[in-house]
């Protein structure tokens, strides 16, 4: 398959020129300036990223580049740039001023293959703190800002362009131009991966691998689960058995609802009522991770013991996606990127099954672009997030069967409202939690000590960071009306306007 590799040095982008280069139809991967793969035909060009480093800095990252420089065409990126010229001789120094933010392209030679349709005074985002002074013998320049003389330059007699604003991001006008430049007309790349054509490939894949073998999976009722479920069912049909767990900490009625929508799609699914399990080792827990390892073991438990009851399995299927991928073998290495919280599944090592994960090379908003070219339906795709040990990092405290109750009632008027107010796909997550204390409050001429609640509703793209979504008054007015005349134990409702960072989406 024709793809484009990232050579990652590190910077906060690196996922994004990813994203953009897969929004012109062409696959690419991401990996470690020093984990380059053999560079196979199926190779067509190599990406330089950014980076936090400073060229001259002892630790900057050392790329190896006679695997690939003048053999296949190369694109360098801001750190990806001023690397090429610093190992060439020219000079690259701090700048005097840090450059950040918009800048404008004063000048754009437009015969250049890689400037074709980029506009003189065009918008660009910079990013950087060291500038290219100098550039050696054979390298052209290309196009400069008002500040920055050698802002894009090519090398002479070789495919190698670069240039030190990001094209990536948002703020760059012609950046998806200039991408589009590189990877069809200069990489010669197709541009005919689409989710059709992964979809179609990836189940001929699947087939192949699999054979007559069985998978078990387990679904969560979330967006990569499913859709790793559908394209399992459609390579190997009944060899698929599904299992979906009730832990009790789900929202009101998705267990049912869910359940049926998965037979609905044909799944060979068994739905588990494990709520006793789950509140039995709950009881009395406060500390938010050791409600989530008591969640994560019971899970293990419960699914281990219905896999069990499956003869002959071989394989276990897990919806696992890029980005998990990409970090578990980053720059930065594993232990600063992944979060702990977030990794509470996997399984026994007794069970010795092997691994099947049909959307590793796909980021979250491929997996919905899959889902929908496999027919799921936009009400399980366009779902909001919601995290593995559900509602009980939403009651803040011990957990009881009343309080998940309560707040099921709580957080299915809320989602309904977002629903009914066409809001829902506005937000990113949403979602109410149940505090610890209880309010005072007046009924008839009685004071009352009931339950507070507190609502949630973010925007975000990927979770990292996220604002408070500023949802209408009178939204929420009537669902705080809703919330305290229908749920009974609850007094007071607040709305949460903290963004992340510094406070983060969940409450525990
Ligand atoms: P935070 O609270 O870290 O959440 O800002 C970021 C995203 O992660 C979800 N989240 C979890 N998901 N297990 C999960 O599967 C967890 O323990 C967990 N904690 C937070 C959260 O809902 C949000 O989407």
């Amino acid at each position: 398959m024709q793809t484009i590799l990232i050579l990652d040095h590190g910077s906060q982008y690196t996922q994004l020129i990813a994203r953009k280069i897969r929004e012109q139809n062409v696959y690419c991967e991401i990996h470690p300036y020093n984990k380059i793969p053999q560079i196979t035909e199926d190779i067509k060009g190599v990406v330089l990223s950014g980076s936090p480093y400073s060229v001259t800095d002892a630790a900057a990252p050392n790329t190896d580049l006679s695997m690939f420089k003048g053999k296949i065409p190369v694109l360098g990126i801001c750190y990806g740039a001023q690397y090429m010229v610093y190992k060439s001789g020219g000079k690259v120094e701090k700048s005097v001023i840090r450059e950040y933010g918009r800048a404008k392209l004063v000048s754009v030679n437009e015969q250049s293959p890689l400037l074709k349709g980029v506009k003189q005074d065009s918008q660009v985002w910079m990013s950087h703190g060291d500038t290219i002074l100098e550039l050696p013998q054979d390298f052209e320049v290309i196009c400069s800002t008002s500040d920055v003389q050698n802002a894009g330059y090519k090398i002479k007699g070789e495919q190698t362009y670069a240039i030190q604003f990001h094209p990536e991001v948002h703020h760059s006008e012609f950046g998806s131009v200039l991408l589009r430049n590189f990877v069809i007309d200069i990489c010669g790349c197709e541009g005919s991966w689409t989710p059709a054509s992964f979809v179609k490939s990836t189940i001929e894949d699947l087939k192949n691998k699999l054979k007559d073998d069985k998978v078990v999976l387990g679904l969560s009722g979330g967006v990569d689960s499913s859709v790793a479920a559908m394209l399992l069912h459609r390579a190997i049909g009944k060899n698929l058995t599904c299992i979906f767990v009730d832990n009790g900490l789900l929202r009101k009625n998705e267990f049912e609802d869910v359940l049926q929508s998965y037979q609905n799609m044909g799944l060979n699914v068994i739905g588990v009522n494990a709520k006793k399990d789950f509140y039995s080792v709950l009881g009395g827990v406060t500390d938010p991770e050791k409600k989530r390892k008591a969640i994560g073991k019971t899970f293990i438990d419960v699914f281990d013991r219905e896999a069990n009851k499956l003869k002959d399995v071989k394989w276990l299927g897990q919806g696992t996606i890029y980005p998990d991928v990409i970090e578990s073998s980053s720059v930065k290495g594993p232990s600063q990127t992944i979060k702990s919280h977030h990794n509470v599944g996997g399984l026994p090592d007794y069970m010795k099954l092997q691994l099947v994960e049909p959307l590793r090379l796909l980021f979250k908003d491929e997996v919905r672009r899959v889902g929908k070219e496999l027919g799921l339906k936009d009400e399980l795709l366009k779902r909001h997030p919601f995290p593995g040990p559900g509602l009980a990092i939403r009651i803040l405290g011990d957990i009881t069967e009343e309080k998940v109750a309560i707040l099921q009632e709580v957080d299915n008027i809320f989602i309904s409202s977002l629903k009914h107010w066409d809001l829902y796909d506005k937000v990113w997550q949403a979602g109410a939690v149940l505090l610890p204390i209880q309010s005072v409050g007046v009924m008839g001429d009685e004071r009352t000590y009931e339950r507070v609640v507190a609502l949630r509703a973010v925007e975000s793209v990927d979770g990292m960071t996220a604002d408070w979504c500023h949802l209408p008054y009178e939204f929420l007015a009537e669902v705080s009306n809703k919330i305290i005349n229908q749920v009974k134990g609850v007094n007071r409702v607040c709305y949460d306007i903290s963004s992340k960072p510094p406070a983060t989406i969940e409450w525990e």
